[in-house]
């Protein structure tokens, strides 16, 4: 019942050699409106909800539903789909055991989102038990609550429910209905612009100067970036997706060429899974028709969980083949004050007291303090904005 879409004029191909499409087309909808009232229902939160979205929308193709037992075992354990491909993050909708008990295998269950509207169906193939802190020390390499992923697996319910599933409606980000671009877009952007490589680039923070040297170094030696900053749920003391995208509007105004830049919004759910949250970030991009993907210092890395570049340093577990993007590494970027321009300790002469470092923390209280952080770590109209954003909380 999926729809593939065709993508054999693309750069690369869809991790698995297929874009997967289950959004409904109008007689599927039609038929599970009709049952609308008679389904059994499950009430997703905002990241199962986005985890069906990017499942519908081939972001993470080759999944058609969420992870039966198989697959989530070799995912957890070996960073591997049954069918050999590499996955690093399990994708998987838990409810507890009295939700899950009245529901049968083999029928439809209607999904609906936090507000009780019904947005999906789930063609439920199994139900199973899963093990918590198996989970977490395999995927997060701890089994700490305080870990922000960790937290999230022991919130959720015992049961995973798997199976296939359908979005009922694709419809447009409430917030960045312009930035939202789909696989299926991108890849039909980058095809209109003739670009052939394409490095994309994660991102949760406001962009700072860093980011601007790491993306700037790979747009060198590739024809196109795709920026592409996660907009799904983060912990809450990320600056928020609103305010990070206007300072991305803001700095393409005068500091990027525009014919070799794309911004568009990632609608996933923040991991903090560190390295194997970088390899999974790769393998999306590469659904979205990336051939290569920036990963910096502790990529998608939180506290003091994962070594500065263990998120690079797990791609070369891989078979490059079978990952199919190519990953750009990047030291550790800092402002240089001896040579007065961005660095890492690859191309900087400087010793350590010549380099300008502010971490994510020193930022943010630099911020609720109304102070501008300085112009060697973020474009002054970029810092404005922040501090606005911030003084508005
Ligand atoms: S992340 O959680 O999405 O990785 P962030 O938005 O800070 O966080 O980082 C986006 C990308 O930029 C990641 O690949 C990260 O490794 C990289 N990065 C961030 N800061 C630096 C830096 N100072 N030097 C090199 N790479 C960096």
């Amino acid at each position: 019942m999926s729809n593939i879409a065709n993508t054999e004029q693309d750069a690369i191909a869809p991790h698995g050699g297929q874009l997967i499409n289950c959004i409904a087309n109008e007689a599927e909808k039609q038929e599970f409106l009709a049952q609308a009232e008679s389904l059994p229902r499950v009430q997703l939160d905002q990241r199962a909800v986005s985890d069906l979205e990017m499942i519908a929308i081939g972001g993470f193709s080759p999944l058609r539903g969420f992870m039966e037992q198989g697959d989530y075992e070799r995912v957890v354990t070996e960073m591997h789909l049954e069918n050999g491909l590499p996955w690093s993050i399990p994708v998987t909708l838990s409810v507890s055991e009295e939700e899950a008990e009245p529901l049968q295998e083999g029928n439809w269950v209607r999904l609906d989102d936090p507000q009780g509207r019904f947005i999906g169906v789930l063609e439920l193939t199994q139900k199973y038990r899963y093990n918590k802190a198996h989970e977490a020390v395999n995927v997060y390499r701890t089994d700490e609550e305080k870990h922000p992923g960790v937290a999230v697996i022991y919130q959720k319910g015992a049961i995973n429910l798997a199976g296939p599933v359908w979005l009922l409606e694709r419809d447009p980000h409430p917030l960045f209905p312009n930035y939202q671009i789909d696989p299926i877009q991108s890849r039909a952007l980058f095809r209109e612009k003739g670009w052939k490589t394409i490095v994309g680039f994660q991102t949760r923070n406001p962009i700072h100067r860093a980011h601007e040297y790491i993306q700037k170094c790979a747009l060198e030696v590739v024809d196109g970036l795709f920026l592409h900053p996660l907009v799904g749920a983060t912990k809450s003391d990320d600056i928020p997706a609103d305010v990070r995208m206007r300072c991305y509007e803001i700095i393409l105004e005068n500091y990027y060429p525009k014919e070799r830049v794309s911004l568009a919004i990632y609608p996933a759910a923040m991991r903090y899974a560190g390295p194997r949250e970088a390899i999974f970030h790769a393998l999306v991009r590469k659904n979205y028709g990336c051939t290569h993907f920036i990963v910096g210092r502790d990529h998608a890395g939180v506290g003091d969980y994962y070594g500065t570049y263990d998120a690079q340093e797990i791609f070369n577990e891989f078979d490059p083949e079978a990952l199919g993007i190519t990953p750009m590494r990047f030291e550790h970027a800092f402002y240089c004050k001896r040579t007065k321009q961005m660095a890492t300790s690859k191309t900087s002469p400087s010793t350590p007291e010549e380099r300008l470092h502010l971490s994510g923390t020193k930022v943010r209280a630099m911020l609720r303090e109304g102070k501008c952080p300085p112009e060697e770590f973020s474009r002054p109209e970029v810092a404005q904005e922040l501090v606005k954003a911030m003084q508005a909380t």
